[in-house]
């Protein structure tokens, strides 16, 4: 990840990566309304940087493209929830700490940049804390955050099923180059779920022992995001932004979780930042981000 940025001034530093869907499968419904979903995910190589200070009082200050757009959140945001969460848990030890966010994702766009904070947040303070929990412990601590943010404490190759909590590291991924792409159209999550029509979808299957790009590449084309097509109808943008991912040489493209953002896989990094360079010209205002993911094996 890039060393840049007032994060990296910061005693104890955090990388929240962002979080790729690459396929993500809607099966069915808990009675509490939540969706059961089977997830492929990934993490990228770049994402957004947290930097953790102590401090007289508790203080949150924000950089990065994206930061003001979450300034005015008015305190809700995610890594003060779970610096809140923590402090529950630690009690006496948990002495006031200068939080830094820079926030580089886009905000509410399907990579996780909220989830991959608040993860992010847990690891630090804890750190910061000298404390620990037990896993268990903290995955629970984490999913009461969102369901998104044990992936995030991961932060590596997995399948994630039930609402996202039953997780299993998936050690063969192979790394991607790749493009993530976003038209700057902020998503509603519940917004996308409701808009769903089938929640019974097929299960994801992989078959064993996949090896190789090219196999586990055939494998992601042949699943899906179920989530993709009700996020088309919310913002006709999306359709568009996979199209020209495609256009410039993407292998495959698709929307990672409720969206905006669509990723593209191309055939290697040079591929990839020729592409984003390109989108970024026909698009200065949309966001775009050449990265490699991470392996299973890192
Ligand atoms: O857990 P998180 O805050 O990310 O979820 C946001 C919203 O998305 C939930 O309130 C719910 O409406 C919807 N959701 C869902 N099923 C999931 C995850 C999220 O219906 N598995």
């Amino acid at each position: 990840m890039p060393e840049e940025g007032l994060a990296d001034a910061f005693g104890v530093t955090e990388e929240a990566r962002a979080k790729i869907n690459l396929a993500l499968h809607v099966t069915g419904q808990r009675a509490d309304g939540y969706h059961l979903l089977d997830m492929l995910v990934t993490f990228a190589d770049c994402g957004d940087r947290l930097g953790f200070l102590p401090a007289q009082a508790d203080v949150f200050t924000l950089s990065g493209r994206f930061g003001e757009t979450l300034a005015g959140d008015g305190g809700t945001n995610l890594v003060l929830r779970a610096r809140d969460l923590l402090r529950e848990v630690v009690g006496g030890l948990a002495f006031p700490v200068h939080i830094h966010l820079e926030k580089n994702l886009p905000i509410a766009s399907g990579i996780g940049g909220g989830s991959a904070d608040a993860a992010a947040t847990l690891r630090g303070l804890m750190r910061l804390w000298g404390m620990s929990l037990p896993v268990e412990a903290l995955a629970s601590l984490a999913l009461k955050l969102g369901a998104d943010v044990p992936m995030c404490l991961e932060s590596r190759p997995l399948i994630a099923r039930g609402i996202g909590e039953q997780i299993e590291a998936l050690r063969d991924l192979p790394a991607f180059a790749m493009v993530l792409a976003n038209p700057l159209k902020g998503v509603s999550t519940p917004e996308v779920f409701r808009r769903l029509k089938a929640k019974d979808n097929p299960a994801l299957s992989l078959a064993p022992n996949l090896h190789g790009r090219g196999a586990w590449l055939a494998a992601i084309a042949a699943a899906r995001n179920d989530l993709e097509p009700p996020a088309r109808d919310a913002v006709p943008e999306i359709a568009a932004t996979a199209a020209m991912l495609l256009a410039q040489g993407a292998l495959l493209a698709r929307m990672s979780g409720s969206g905006a953002t669509c990723f593209g896989i191309f055939a290697d990094t040079a591929a990839a930042q020729q592409a984003a360079a390109a989108l970024h010209e026909a698009r200065p205002d949309w966001y775009f981000q050449a990265t490699e993911t991470i392996s299973g094996g890192m």
